[in-house]
């Protein structure tokens, strides 16, 4: 396991990525855990983040005392990236001084000493290398070397073979350091004899063993498949160790896409072999919508719906059984573990709550269910290659992002009122239909139509219409948090307005969203 240690920087997933992208383990947690939460987890290789602090500030985040004699008498090998380095230097005894020399961006480094964590670099080899520092480091501790210095002078590189410990002044996982990845791959496998085994085939194998050790023979688990990725392969994987003793539900909320519920289906039932109930709530949920207007009451109206309905099948289970479930299968990912304990100063814990976000499979009050959770250490590509491997067919595992509360935050305002929602289906599977014919799906993060509450005028067939307003979102992304609208050709544009005004009947005015995510956010509501 290679264990990183996080201080807040901004590319610490990175570090995490890149090393798991060389087939080795690697988890984070936060940069100040106690020594006991690192120890427990053995890790032969420890990696100190960057983060935005100086050493000198009270209260900068550090590692726990008892941390240097551990990983001397654990034979563990320590790298220090930017701050992580800063730390070392500091804790070991050396001097960081708030910077003469600040260094942000491209910069050109040369290798002063040829035996070091750069490899087999000779004296006098130059790299383009990414660093973004304030502060300097001014003496190394006792038993340190200079490996590479930047054109400045500044420390680039420092090591303590004897004593396992590397310190990089810049940041090897981002692109920028066009080397970065040679660095860390020689870290890993040469100076610190790391192997190579973690790999997705192997993963499924461990993942099965373990959720057979979990749930007990005479156990049975329960998992609400919302037709995204994660809960997908979450119950593919646990239905690979325990078969029938899983039962899945998929609730048809009556907010879903046009032939949603049939396309879902069908993968689960004929790809994946799944045992599905599928629960067709519509007419519960879009009474409880009536009259709803208010974005924030229409997205709690349908948490608690679906929570109520999960509650049913658990509890209608339990009477078949002769006995309660005692599993919840759930799709959590990685990050949204890390970000449920963000490290100190990263500002991760600070953000507000702009829209109350909700996924299926809230726990049924008085289930008193074990959650069981295999994704919980991967990232979202890690899942895809984990579902490949489990035959989830590719054009699900691609599918857009697609909101819990469906499409009840696409048609604004009531969505009951008159025939939005089956207006706005016909609508969206045309404009999805289009893009992926112009093979555009796969670099749109999310695209969609939304339906607006207002008619307006138009002329069609020499008649004149008062009809309803669509607007066509495509967005491009890498995580949903910041996103930026989709620049389609106008000839592409041109013939979807066309499509869609010919053939859905009450529509006379197409028009595009071209905000980026901030101001506006990727859904309308
Ligand atoms: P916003 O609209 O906040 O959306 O910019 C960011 C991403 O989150 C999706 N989204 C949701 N996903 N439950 C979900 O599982 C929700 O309640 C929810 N609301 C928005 C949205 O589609 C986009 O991908």
């Amino acid at each position: 396991l290679v264990l990183i240690l996080d201080y807040g920087s901004q590319y610490t997933h990175l570090i995490t990525r890149r090393i798991r992208s060389l087939n080795v383990f690697s988890l984070c947690i936060s940069g100040t855990s106690p020594l006991d939460a690192i120890t427990s987890l053995n890790p032969k290789v420890i990696i100190l983040s960057g983060g935005p602090h100086s050493v000198h500030s009270p209260n900068s985040p550090t590692f726990p005392s008892g941390f240097v004699e551990w990983v001397q008498s654990n034979g563990c090998f320590v790298l220090g990236i930017c701050y992580g380095l800063q730390l070392i230097v500091q804790r070991l005894g050396g001097e960081v001084r708030v910077g003469e020399k600040q260094e942000y961006g491209r910069m050109e480094i040369e290798v002063e000493k040829n035996l070091g964590i750069l490899g087999n670099k000779k004296i006098g080899d130059r790299q383009v290398v990414w660093m973004s520092h304030g502060d300097e480091v001014v003496r190394l501790p006792e038993g340190f070397e200079v490996v590479a210095r930047s054109q400045q002078g500044g420390v680039a590189a420092v090591e303590n073979r004897e004593k396992r410990f590397c310190g990089l002044q810049y940041h090897p996982e981002v692109t920028h350091s066009p080397e970065g990845m040679d660095t860390l791959r020689y870290f890993l496998f040469d100076f610190c004899g790391v192997g190579a085994s973690w790999n997705m085939e192997n993963l499924v194998d461990e993942e099965i063993k373990v959720i057979k050790g979990t749930v007990g023979p005479e156990d049975h688990v329960i998992c609400a498949l919302s037709g995204g990725v994660d809960s997908t392969v979450a119950a593919t994987l646990v239905y690979k160790a325990i078969g029938d003793r899983l039962h899945c539900v998929f609730v048809d909320n009556g907010l879903l896409r046009y032939k949603e519920r049939e396309r879902v289906m069908e993968t689960f039932e004929r790809d994946l072999h799944l045992p599905v109930t599928c629960v067709d709530a519509s007419e519960q949920f879009l009474s409880k919508l009536k009259g709803v207007i208010d974005p924030e009451t229409k997205r709690k109206i349908i948490g608690k719906e679906f929570i109520s309905i999960f509650d049913v099948f658990a509890h209608d289970l339990e009477k078949k059984l002769g006995k309660k479930p005692a599993y919840l299968v759930q799709g959590t990912l990685y990050p949204d573990v890390i970000e449920s304990c963000p490290p100190p100063g990263s500002g991760r814990n600070h953000s507000h709550t702009i829209k109350s976000h909700h996924n299926v499979g809230g726990l049924p009050k008085d289930m008193k269910l074990k959650l069981i959770e295999p994704l919980k250490l991967l990232f979202k590509d890690e899942v895809r290659q984990l579902g490949r491997i489990l035959n989830v067919p590719g054009a699900f595992l691609k599918r857009h992002p697609f909101p819990g509360p469906g499409l009840a935050v696409r048609v604004l305002g009531d969505v009951t009122e008159g025939n939005a929602l089956d207006i706005l289906r016909q609508v969206d599977e045309i404009f999805i239909q289009s893009i992926k014919d112009a093979g555009l799906y796969d670099s749109i993060w999310q695209a969609f139509a939304v339906f607006l509450p207002v008619r307006s005028v138009g002329v069609q067939g020499d008649q004149r219409t008062h009809s309803h307003v669509v607007a066509l979102r495509a967005v491009t992304s890498q995580d949903g948090m910041t996103a930026d609208w989709y620049y389609f050709e106008h000839k592409f544009l041109d013939d979807v307005a066309r499509k869609i005004c010919n053939s859905v009947r009450g529509v006379n005015r197409v028009v595009q969203d071209i905000t980026s995510k901030p101001p506006s956010t990727i859904e309308w509501e």
